[in-house]
């Protein structure tokens, strides 16, 4: 594992960029390319290291997939394309990857068989393989199957109706990517509403998806089309940008073509509420899914509460939140946030831990944080914990440091955002 030093220079973060595309819906665009039928074509696709553990597992099941320099091209031949593999499926360090192929090889008729890092062999897997046993698959693994390797054997499933016991959108997706298969209508309850990309890309490839006030309801026996998907800029990606222009003096950054989808824009209200100066402007209309350019400035930031509904919106920037509560005044309370403990490392235990030892004013709850603001945050040795999150959030950390941080494990960053250090780099300059 390398460890990089990044001096305390204090600069200011200035600048326009465009972000990667978002990571969600580079995975769901292989995916829904790979079971539809015809040529798929796939814009601004983020060629991180979790998207291209999708893009090598449809090419072991079979499918074409063709990488050029701005687009990729999915030669979809509908779910009798899916072949089974030769060889292991590796999902590297991608929870998504994982659980959403589960989902699609719940139906097909072979055996197959999951393997990952180990960071993905601690995140349970049991929340989508026990549903999808009840649906008819017959999956086995670690631990009385819940946890990687896992092997599933696919085949004629029934539909269900599921209530979600965690809000998960991977679990969501993984019981639409098999309710697609039944003969039935699956129905699907969420405990709050989490991302809707799945949802989106099955009506983009012309199939049907409804939503009444309490469930998600989906026709089985569906066969799928081609698209052309133009995938947004990752607001979890643009989220360290932003805050690093909220925490830093004399600052004003520009995002642009970046995805607006109101399942994912918890961190621009978190902004709003903490005083921030950010400014949003939509610039498409009737795609699939919006996109646009965000603005923010320095600014005077205060405490806020972050729980309940908003929680999914914003679950992957909850580090960077962290960060950026240390820099408002009073106490920021993150609750109703449990499910950080099984995303790539415990992330309440990592961002406590580092941002502790930089002189954060932190403490851990049971399903959340507690941050007392303003503090200075100082140098020293931290840790990625091989969480790309984790990682930019500790760079973040270092332009506003008194002294030098040593990050170990920046390389774990490549898995979302591979040119983070160079668009760092041209808002620095
Ligand atoms: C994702 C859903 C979220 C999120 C992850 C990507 C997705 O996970 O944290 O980075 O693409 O569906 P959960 O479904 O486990 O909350």
């Amino acid at each position: 594992m390398n460890t990089i030093q990044l001096d305390a220079k204090q600069p200011s973060i200035r600048g326009r960029l465009r972000v990667p595309g978002d990571k969600s819906i580079s995975h769901r665009a292989i995916m829904f390319g790979a079971i539809g039928n015809g040529k798929t074509v796939i814009r601004n696709f983020l060629k991180g290291a979790d998207c291209l553990s999708t893009i090598s597992c449809f090419k072991k099941l079979g499918v074409e997939i063709e990488e050029k320099k701005e687009e990729i091209i999915v030669n979809g031949k509908g779910w009798d394309g899916l072949k089974e593999p030769a060889s292991i499926l590796d999902v590297g360090n991608s929870g998504t990857t994982t659980r959403l192929l589960l989902g699609v090889l719940a139906g097909r008729p072979f055996h197959s068989i999951l393997i990952g890092d180990s960071s993905i062999a601690k995140r349970p897997m049991s929340r989508v393989a026990d549903p999808l046993r009840n649906m008819g698959a017959i999956i086995d693994g670690r631990e009385n199957g819940q946890y990687t390797p896992l092997s599933i054997r696919g085949g004629k499933l029934q539909a269900i109706d599921f209530t979600m016991k965690v809000a998960s959108a991977q679990v969501k997706s993984a019981l639409l990517f098999a309710g697609l298969q039944t003969d039935g209508i699956t129905t699907i309850m969420e405990p709050v509403p989490t991302r809707d990309h799945t949802e989106r890309m099955i009506r983009q490839f012309e199939g049907e998806v409804d939503r009444n006030e309490s469930a998600i309801l989906l026709r089985g026996r569906q066969n799928l089309s081609n698209a052309s998907v133009d995938v947004p800029g990752d607001i979890s990606s643009a989220a360290f940008f932003m805050v690093a222009a909220a925490i830093t003096p004399n600052s004003e950054v520009t995002i642009e073509s970046v995805g607006l989808n109101p399942t994912r824009t918890g961190i621009i209200e978190v902004l709003e509420r903490m005083g921030a100066y950010i400014q949003v402007e939509p610039d498409n209309t009737g795609e699939s899914e919006q996109k646009g350019s965000i603005v923010v400035k320095s600014s005077d930031l205060k405490g806020i509460e972050i729980s309940g509904s908003l929680i999914p919106r914003l679950i992957d920037e909850l580090p960077i939140i962290a960060l950026l509560a240390t820099q408002a005044s009073g106490t920021t309370i993150i609750k109703d946030a449990a499910e950080l403990k099984v995303k790539e490392t415990n992330r309440i235990d990592a961002v406590v831990n580092e941002l502790t030892s930089l002189g954060a004013d932190i403490e851990a709850t049971e399903d959340g944080m507690i941050i007392h603001g303003k503090s200075t945050i100082l140098g020293g040795k931290v840790k990625s914990y091989g969480d790309h999150r984790m990682g930019m959030m500790l760079v973040i950390a270092s332009l506003i440091s008194s002294d030098t941080i040593y990050l170990e494990g920046p390389e774990a960053i490549k898995v979302s955002y591979p040119e983070f250090f160079q668009d760092l780099e041209t808002l620095t300059k």
